[in-house]
């Protein structure tokens, strides 16, 4: 049995990591007992400067045909980003409807929080985000470009099926945990489209009478994870909430260099992708420091989907005891001074 995995570095460290993670899975797999085909695409920042185009013309229609897609990270300083993400990821997650984007956020064992007194355990949630409309809709323009009376308009999109699917999985994955929902909107605010959202949760939550739903403000909800993180489970929050809240839950949780998602296509039509949180951190791309276990644990949410389950939780719950041993190499994000290779050679050797 072998899996068709279509493989995009993409840029800066998301290409690093993606090379070091790369082996000490394909040794997983084989130990596992199935295989992994990779199609190296070579899609990014220096295709686009090369090329004037991030990824092929027929790229989605490439993508379509895998099991399911890892992505390292876009971005590259030479490029503005909106022209890099709306040449790749973007398109990506929207063309192939990966409407619901999973990100958990846990604080391991032996990972420090800069939040004072919480240690591992203590926090354990999952943001589930929209992923493919709210803010993130290509819906407005410019007009009157160098004039005094020069106009941008950047009009946000909820349709009833994108916000019912996330709200459902949402509520589902509650079901599951501790049946605690945490609706995250500005409905104060923003009385159109976040007030539909509310109802939209409202309705759904008929169906789920075991979950006990909260609703936040986004501004709180920023506060609150910071003042309470411990108190969370799930939380449902459009596109950009949901971006800004899990670079927060990231933090909280030790580092964005640990965290991992998921961008789920649940129709079951197209491969669904699983990426790190972070992107390519221009900042220390080429010194080989940068944390590989967003990407490693994204890996485990990669092989959790395709239904090799118990792969995946040796994955992460090697990563829970690398984090777990104080003389195991770590990152500088983490406080230590080992790069790149040696996280991953000393979590395959665990392995
Ligand atoms: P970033 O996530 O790349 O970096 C933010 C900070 O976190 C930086 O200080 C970086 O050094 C640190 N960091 C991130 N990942 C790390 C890791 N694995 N190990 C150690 N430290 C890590 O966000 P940014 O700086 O706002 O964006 C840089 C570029 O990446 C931009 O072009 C942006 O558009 C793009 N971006 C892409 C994605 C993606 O591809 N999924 C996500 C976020 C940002
Ligand atoms: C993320 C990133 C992207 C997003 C950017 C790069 C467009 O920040 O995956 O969290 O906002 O979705
Ligand atoms: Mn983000």
């Amino acid at each position: 049995m072998a899996y068709e995995i279509a493989l995009i570095p993409g840029d800066g460290i998301g290409e690093e990591v993606l090379t070091a993670v790369r082996p000490l899975v394909d040794d997983l797999a084989a130990s596992a007992g199935f295989g992994l085909d990779y199609t190296d695409l070579d899609w990014g920042s220096e295709r686009y400067l090369a090329e004037g185009a991030m990824m092929p013309e027929d790229g989605i229609e490439t993508l379509r045909s895998h099991d399911a897609i890892l992505l390292g990270a876009v971005g590259h300083p030479d490029v503005p980003d909106h022209v890099t993400l709306h040449g790749l990821m973007l398109p990506i997650r929207k063309r192939l409807n990966q409407q619901v984007c999973k990100r958990p956020a846990t604080l391991l064992e032996g990972v420090e929080s800069p939040l004072r007194g919480y240690g591992g355990g203590d926090v354990d949630l999952v943001v589930f985000r929209e992923n493919t409309e709210g803010e993130y809709a290509d819906v407005g323009g410019r007009e009157h470009r160098g004039f005094d009376h020069e106009v941008a308009v950047q009009s946000a999109v909820y349709t009833r099926e994108g916000t019912e699917t996330v709200v459902r999985a949402a509520f589902e994955a509650a079901a599951d945990r501790e049946g605690y929902l945490t609706n995250v909107t500005k409905s104060n605010a923003q009385a159109h489209g976040m007030v539909f959202w509310d109802d939209v949760v409202r309705e759904v939550s008929e169906d789920y009478p075991g979950v006990d739903v909260e609703r936040l403000l986004v501004d709180a909800a920023a506060m609150d994870f910071v003042r309470r993180p411990e108190e969370f489970d799930v939380v449902v929050a459009s596109n950009l909430f949901g971006d800004v809240l899990t670079d927060l839950g990231a933090i909280v949780t030790g580092s964005l260099g640990l965290a991992p998602s998921a961008n789920l296509a649940l129709d079951g039509d197209a491969p669904s992708m699983f990426e790190p949180v972070h992107g390519s951190a221009p900042d220390i791309a080429g010194e080989g420091i940068a944390n590989p276990l967003a990407t490693v644990r994204s890996v485990a949410m990669l092989l959790d989907h395709l239904g090799e389950s118990a792969a995946g939780t040796r994955l992460e719950d090697a990563v829970a005891d690398q984090l777990a041993d104080p003389d195991a190499p770590r990152t500088p994000d983490l406080g230590g001074d080992a790069g790149t290779d040696a996280v991953v050679a000393a979590l395959r050797e665990r392995l």
